[in-house]
């Protein structure tokens, strides 16, 4: 996820730009740049780290120029770098761009047949020089070949020397609103950055080409033809739009699942031969065959995550897997070898336990992998492979889509080591990718359900205690949802596996606590329910997550939540989020400060 703007109109391009970045950082901040067309000139200025070390290099510049384009980096394809800053030209244009380009490989190798050279390890810089080479004095066409053979997601800003009355900007599955000023025109992947300038705005579609002039706009289709967008009226405050109309970054990021997820899974599985593909994986590659173990470390949320592989790769790939805290992990006489796979999981990769025990297991000779959102990240640095989440920037402390986003990216990596293992079949992979691929619509309709998952968190915010119970792979979700509305709400929560209760937990159930039971369909699912009427005996109070249809329980709990029905290894999706969004109404409706818990940091940099 990064952040684009563009502007061509009177006012000084460069103060425009640099305003709406402002606005934009939370979508990335690793690097920052401008293209400016300067007396017929595209200059280009770029820093890494954050937006003020672009402002301060441009402190001392006088541009004039009246159009220009914009990013601000979170980096997919190359580690946070000045040559992978956007902009990235091909002689006499440039281009900002945000998502993700899946064939970039495929293209670079055709353009340096061309005699095209690449300065960057971006998939940007390949569109820059696609552009060029389909450019024969028509920018808008140039585009829109382009865009044809591109396999991906895009939201594109284009300025070219040879058309400096036009700014050309496109998308494709990332987000991108054309603003519409008087003598002006604005452009960018979110509404606060320019909303300070026009009140006016249209919503790109997918496949949507426009040209930006100062006095106006055209929109076409992918196939040239002219296409007709609403244009909307904005009334939304500053803060408001920071967060998109949500109230928080927490909830707007709960409500992003569902595109983070296509974003992670994207390029990285084939439905042709149901197959799955990481890049940057040759050190493992060839060497998958001969691991007798896996050992997965994390802390908080991630361990979680690391909870839910080891159902996943001792299922597709039978091989036996442990899963420890780090910080535990560091401290023990551990029996790891060159037999041994690490597998490190970590949204922000920077965590001090993760990395240290990441270095006690190489130093062992294992082979190390991580699960990370942040490339360039010192964990990512250190491991043989990563496996990069692309949840984008998460700014609410407690995880939410980070975390989602590391549990499908150890799906995806539990078929792939089942496949090369040989222990599943391609009928096998096909059937869970297709699973995978209705992930998207299920987490949407567990979204809608939020007023009623609002209700009950009206009802139970004074509640001084909660239980969280689950099995199997809903065990780890049991922890996950205990986790979120404690370091949330600051309610004391535990979580627990269903079939432990009888074994001390049951002695806390009276009748003033609420017991969140994950009972989904499931092959434990006549387990938990005779675990739900244990809890009932006792008077607990039950909120129960079930499968849509289930008509078992609707008599024996209080409260019951209904998610759509899918596979067994799936259902911690909508079960999880419909935790994450109990927690965050609590925490809201109790006035406390939901991006910024007390006590926590996004991310841990000490022991
Ligand atoms: C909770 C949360 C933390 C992190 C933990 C590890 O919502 O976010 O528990 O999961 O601090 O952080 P990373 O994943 O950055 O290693």
């Amino acid at each position: 996820m990064c952040g684009i703007v563009g502007y061509i109109g009177d006012k000084s391009a460069s103060s425009v730009l640099m305003e709406g970045l402002a606005k934009l950082e939370y979508r990335g901040y690793d690097s920052a740049g401008i293209a400016l067309l300067e007396s017929g000139k595209i200059e280009v200025e770029r820093s890494v780290g954050k937006l003020i070390n672009l402002r301060e290099k441009l402190s001392d510049k006088k541009y004039s120029a009246n159009v220009g384009i914009g990013h601000t980096r979170w980096a997919t394809h190359g580690k946070p770098s000045f040559d992978n800053a956007h902009p990235h030209s091909s002689e006499g244009l440039t281009i900002v761009h945000n998502g993700i380009i899946e064939n970039y490989i495929e293209l670079k190798t055709m353009l340096k047949e061309k005699g095209f050279t690449f300065v960057s390890e971006t998939d940007t810089e390949v569109v820059a020089h696609l552009i060029k080479s389909n450019f024969d004095g028509d920018l808008k066409s140039a585009v829109q070949k382009t865009v044809q053979h591109v396999i991906g997601s895009y939201g594109l800003a284009v300025l070219s020397e040879a058309n400096p009355n036009e700014i050309i900007i496109a998308r494709k599955d990332s987000p991108l609103v054309i603003g519409i000023g008087e003598g002006e025109m604005f452009a960018a992947s979110d509404i606060p950055a320019v909303l300070s300038h026009t009140r006016k705005f249209i919503f790109m579609e997918d496949g949507d080409i426009t040209v930006l002039r100062k006095d106006g706009y055209t929109i076409t289709g992918i196939d040239g033809q002219p296409v007709d967008r609403e244009v909307k009226l904005i009334d939304w405050n500053p803060v408001m739009a920071e967060k998109a109309g949500y109230s928080h970054f927490m909830q707007k990021e709960i409500y992003e699942q569902p595109r983070a997820i296509i974003d992670t899974i994207r390029g990285r599985y084939s439905l042709e031969d149901s197959r799955v593909n990481f890049a940057d994986f040759e050190k493992i590659q060839s060497v998958v065959k001969d691991f007798s173990r896996v050992v997965i470390v994390a802390c908080g949320t991630s361990w979680h995550a690391g909870l839910i592989a080891k159902f996943y790769i001792e299922k597709f790939a039978k091989i036996p897997v442990e899963v420890d805290i780090a910080s535990e992990f560091r401290y023990r006489n551990l029996v790891i070898d060159e037999k041994t796979l690490f597998v490190a999981i970590t949204q922000s990769g920077e965590t001090a336990d993760t990395l240290s025990a990441l270095r006690i297991a190489k130093e062992h000779g294992a082979k190390v992998i991580s699960v990370c959102n942040v490339v360039g990240s010192s964990i990512s640095r250190e491991s043989d492979s990563v496996i990069y989440t692309h949840a984008g920037p998460e700014i609410g402390v407690a995880s939410t889509k980070a975390f989602t986003t590391q549990v499908i990216s150890l799906f995806l990596f539990a078929i792939y080591l089942g496949q090369e293992r040989g222990t599943m079949s391609s009928d096998e992979a096909g059937r869970y990718l297709g699973e995978v691929l209705k992930l998207p619509e299920v987490i949407e309709k567990v979204l809608e359900q939020d007023d009623n998952i609002l209700k009950l968190a009206k009802q139970f915010k004074d509640a001084s205690d909660f239980l969280y119970l689950g099995r199997n792979v809903n065990y780890p979700i049991a922890l996950e949802g205990a986790l979120k509305l404690k370091e949330i709400s600051y309610i004391h929560a535990e979580g627990y596996p269903a079939g432990e209760m009888k074994h001390g937990p049951i002695a806390l159930i009276d009748k003033d606590l609420p017991i969140f039971i994950l009972c989904p369909k499931s092959s434990v699912y006549e387990k938990v329910a005779s675990n739900v009427e244990e809890a009932k005996t006792r008077d607990g109070i039950i909120i129960a997550v079930v499968t849509e249809g289930d008509e078992g329980l609707k008599g024996i709990c209080d409260h019951i939540i209904e998610i759509p029905d899918i596979i067994e290894e799936l259902s911690v999706f909508p079960t999880v989020v419909v935790t994450q969004i109990f927690s965050y109404h609590v925490a809201h409706l109790l006035g406390l400060d939901v991006d910024q818990p007390r006590n926590l940091a996004k991310s841990v940099t000490v022991e």
